[in-house]
């Protein structure tokens, strides 16, 4: 173990599989994101091959959901770091635990724990951050690859600073952040408090004035915050592109700066940035939503909704799963999923649940790992892993039971199944309120739910056709649109390789100083004409009518004396 760690800690490269394809198109280099965002991007990537692209996918040995040891159509480049996978999975499930407490403790307290979670994350992500950056070797294998371009997921946060070194343009990857912080403080993506709900929240774009005020406070917290999280980084973004505080004397590091110094000759470059500036320098986003679930909102002309990429026409059920879909009969089946995250649930809540899918008429395909519930009817069976998509396409398929994910929502809107809701955590509450109010889902609370509020969702969803056509009229707007959303990823991406970027399509605004973006240096400027002006004009009277006043009132006088006499 020690020995293990030792080796770990000195910072070597590990490239595994290289299969070296026929490369007719670009050269895409990958950072992927954790969980869900990964196969999320992993149909970006097989439509890039398909398409005769090279891929490349840069893991590190901590990666808790690439598998960099499965041999692939794309070749991995796998770099070690002193980090185990399941540590960094053990965060993400104090996150998730964090969320799913019960009896809910004060806002307050969750904040603080969040805010505590959220150290130790930035900790492990410098961690891996410094793994990749410090590692001359890794930049000089990289540097050689000649990338035509970087799609990240900003789940890892220093990928920004890769694309820096290796001077590509970037792709990013995202579904929202809080706030929509990153998208209007780095992406200069504008979105009014007056009319754009703040994510995540359970407000609509109709608010009321107690609404709009809350939200333009929330706003306010959410940019703060983010602000106060950037500004511990900034340092580290400006120490990597700094080639001086970066050169630590060793001898990797110096290399490392020797390619620092190609893309910034003579240093003439190397000065302070923050995070934000370097992460606003992609070239475009792709935003992992549309909208079909979006409030309608100003964008920018370099932010591309790509909501639904994943999700495909259904293939047939394994035989097994084909035979318990119709066994339904004319009742048809609930699928039921938390997600990759959530495996298990307490005792109580899996009984709870079962309980309730026990007094239902239709079959129930349940994804869960965790402990068989006591209360489990012979209606409801139970999988470690299912063919979600090819299930939700299914025909006797009645109702999605989810917490929510935007993968397995936007499944459900693909193939038009209205759903029961049970947000846990992250994006889940949002994206289940939109569905909620577009009338095509009915949401519960984890903490608070009986068997009987979940019978009676379930009922209403599936009976009430309220909810199927409201999904139709989503599912019709989701799939009427000029180019099918992978189709639009990969394009962007081939742009962007094909043009060296996309600056034409980033706004100035990047470039403006606070107070020139809010123009408050031409209002003051034409404050201070209309003053002195106005000044000027008034004091122009004053003289004047002095000077008529004195002149005329004794003409006056002389005139009434003359009349007098
Ligand atoms: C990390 O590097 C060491 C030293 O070369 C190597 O022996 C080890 O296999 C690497 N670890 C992993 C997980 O690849
Ligand atoms: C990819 O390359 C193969 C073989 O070179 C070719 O047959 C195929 O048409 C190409 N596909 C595309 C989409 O260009
Ligand atoms: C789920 O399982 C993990 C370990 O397998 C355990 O630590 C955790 O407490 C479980 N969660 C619940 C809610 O039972
Ligand atoms: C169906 O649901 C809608 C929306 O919640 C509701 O207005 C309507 O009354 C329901 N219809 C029936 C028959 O319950």
């Amino acid at each position: 173990m020690q020995l293990y760690l030792r080796m770990s800690l000195t910072l070597f490269v590990v490239v595994l599989v290289s299969v070296s394809s026929v490369t007719h198109g670009g050269n895409v280099l990958v950072l992927p994101g954790e969980y869900s965002h990964w196969y999320n991007m992993r149909n970006i990537v097989d439509e890039l091959l398909n398409r005769n692209h090279s891929v490349t996918v840069l893991v590190s040995t901590a990666s808790i959901t690439v598998n960099f040891r499965q041999p692939e159509r794309f070749q991995f480049v796998v770099f070690n770091v002193s980090l185990q996978a399941h540590e960094l999975h053990g965060l993400s499930e104090e996150l998730v635990n964090i969320w799913m407490q019960y009896p809910r403790p004060s806002m307050v307290r969750t904040g603080l724990d969040i805010m505590n979670l959220l150290g130790k994350v930035r900790e492990m992500h410098r961690t891996v951050c410094d793994a990749m950056l410090r590692n001359a070797d890794l930049i000089a294998r990289l540097k050689a690859l000649k990338f035509d371009v970087l799609l990240y997921d900003p789940m890892i946060i220093c990928s920004d600073l890769l694309a820096e070194v290796l001077d590509l343009p970037v792709v990013i990857s995202l579904r929202f952040s809080l706030g929509f912080a990153m998208e209007r403080m780095c992406g200069q993506m504008p979105a009014p408090p007056s009319f754009v709900p703040v994510p995540p929240s359970v407000m609509t774009d109709h608010m009321s004035f107690t609404e709009r005020l809350k939200n333009v406070i929330i706003y306010a917290v959410y940019s703060a915050a983010f602000r106060m999280a950037s500004i511990s980084l900034d340092n580290y973004y400006s120490q990597v592109l700094e080639c001086k505080t970066f050169m630590k004397l060793e001898e990797q590091e110096i290399k490392v700066c020797t390619m620092f110094a190609e893309i910034h000759p003579s240093g003439s470059e190397c000065k302070p940035t923050t995070m934000c500036e370097t992460m606003g320098k992609a070239d475009i986003w792709l935003i992992r939503s549309y909208w079909d679930l979006e409030f309608p909102r100003p964008l920018m002309p370099n932010f591309k909704f790509v909501g639904g990429l994943h999700c495909k026409h259904a293939k047939p059920l394994p035989k097994d799963l084909e035979e318990f879909v119709q066994s339904s009969g004319d009742h048809g089946i609930v699928v039921f999923s938390l997600g990759t995250l959530v495996n298990n649930l307490t005792m109580d809540k899996s009984n709870m649940i079962a309980s309730a899918f026990a007094r239902i008429p239709q079959k129930v395909v349940w994804r869960y790992s965790g402990k068989s519930p006591e209360t489990l009817s012979p209606n409801t069976k139970l999988y470690d892993w299912i063919p979600q998509n090819d299930l939700l396409g299914h025909p006797k398929t009645k109702a999605f039971f989810s917490h929510g994910g935007t993968n397995g929502l936007y499944e459900a809107v693909y193939h038009g199944v209205p759903m029961v809701g049970l947000p846990l955590f992250a994006d889940q509450p949002d994206n289940l309120n939109h569905m909620r109010i577009k009338g095509a889902a009915v949401v519960l609370d984890i903490n608070t739910m009986t068997s009987k509020d979940l019978l009676d969702a379930l009922n209403t969803v599936i009976y009430n056709t309220t909810y199927k056509e409201s999904m139709m009229k989503l599912s019709r707007i989701h799939h009427d649109r000029p180019m099918k959303p992978l189709d639009q990823a990969v394009f962007w991406i081939e742009f962007v390789m094909r043009n060296k970027g996309a600056k034409h399509l980033r706004v100035q605004a990047h470039q403006l100083t606070w107070y020139q973006y809010y123009l408050l240096d031409v209002m003051a400027f034409l404050l201070t004409i209309f003053t002195l002006s106005g000044f000027i004009l008034i004091k122009t009277c004053c003289f004047l009518y002095r000077k008529c006043f004195k002149r005329t009132v004794p003409d006056r006088r002389a005139k009434n004396k003359i009349k007098k006499e």
